[in-house]
Parts: C-alpha cells; structure tokens; sequence
C-alpha cells in the first residue's frame, strides 16, 4: 500500500535526472581548467551530490560537513552547531558547497561565513532545491536546481524525521 504521508510529487524523477545532467554541464564549462572540491552537506545532500558527480569531468574532490541548526522542526533558528567538519583544507581551493535544499537560507548563511574564513580561491553554492518564499537572508546560489513553492519536502535524500530519503522523487509531506 502507497505510504499516505508521501503527497503531491513536487519534482519528478525523470527531471531530476534531466536538471542534474544540466547543472554538471554548467560546472563542467564554468570549472573547466580548474579543480574542484565539492562539499556535500550530510545528510540530505548525499543522493544530489552522488548524481551530480558522475556527470562532472573536471577533477573533483568530495568532502562532507554535517551540521544541526537549532530551532523546530521545521524552523531553523540560525543557530547553527558543526558535528562533522571537513576532513581537508580548502585554503586556496576552488569549493563548490552542495546543499539540498535553501529554506530560510541561515544556514547555508553560517555555512558560507565559517567555510570563507577558511579562505578558498573561490566559494560557490549549488543547491537542488529551494522555496524563495521562505527566504529570510539574500544569498548567492550560484546553482539551482529547481524553485519549489512552500510546502514540506521529501524524497532524493530529504526526509521527515530520517525517513524518506531512499525516495527516486521529491513529494510534498501529506500531513
Ligand atoms: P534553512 O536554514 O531554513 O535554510 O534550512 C536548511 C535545512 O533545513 C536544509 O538543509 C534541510 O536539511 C532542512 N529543510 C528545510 N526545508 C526542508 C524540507 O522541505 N524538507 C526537508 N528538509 C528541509
Ligand atoms: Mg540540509
């Protein structure tokens, strides 16, 4: 029987796949001749950053940072506590931070002053997903994949308290 709290199909998987070829192609051209590193954010960012590397041809590294924003649920406080950082240096890199989804945006807003005190060559963001009518602070995506109006999503690596993820689509929570 279908899970009833899986709604509204918000992103398909055949765009999904469609708009992650795009993304790689865009990266490809704009990183051409230089090396990257991607940092994924654990752990709603794994699926994105796994499909978006095989469609890269520069030369690419990965690493990962896990954070917890305080706050509810589903409200980040801005407060925002490491649990994991990197495993290498990005000083003087070419970093690429891997997101899946830009809600209220404090916290790729922390995210982005902590990693550019680390002082890359250059810091970029790419996220899959994002609700600009949520958005409490501007911040330069550089890459986006897809606009999603304000509901609460699920699936390709976004969960409702850690289920969810293993999901080929992004569905809207049914609540
Ligand atoms: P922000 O700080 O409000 O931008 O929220 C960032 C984090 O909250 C994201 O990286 C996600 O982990 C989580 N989040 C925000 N909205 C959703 C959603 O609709 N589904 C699943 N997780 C979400
Ligand atoms: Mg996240």
């Amino acid at each position: 029987m279908k899970d009833p709290a899986i709604g509204e199909i918000l992103v398909s998987a055949d765009d999904l796949e469609r708009r992650v070829g795009e993304l790689g192609a865009e990266i490809n051209r704009d990183y051409a001749g230089r090396d990257l590193v991607m940092i994924g954010v654990l752990k709603g960012a794994v699926l994105f950053l796994a499909d978006l590397l095989r469609e890269l041809e520069v030369p690419c590294e990965i690493d990962f940072m896990a954070v917890s924003s305080y706050g509810s649920s589903t409200d980040s406080s801005g407060v925002v506590r490491i649990l994991k950082d990197l495993d290498a240096s990005i000083e003087g890199r070419d970093v690429l931070l891997v997101e899946d989804i830009v809600d209220s945006g404090l916290t790729l807003h922390y995210l982005l002053k902590n990693l550019g005190a680390r002082n890359p060559r250059s810091l970029e963001v790419c996220a899959l997903l994002t609700k600009p009518e949520r958005r409490r602070v501007d911040l330069p995506i550089r890459y986006v994949g897809f606009e999603i109006p304000n509901r609460f999503a699920i699936g390709y690596g976004l969960d409702h308290r850690q289920r969810y993820r293993n999901l080929r689509f992004v569905a809207a929570l049914q609540e």
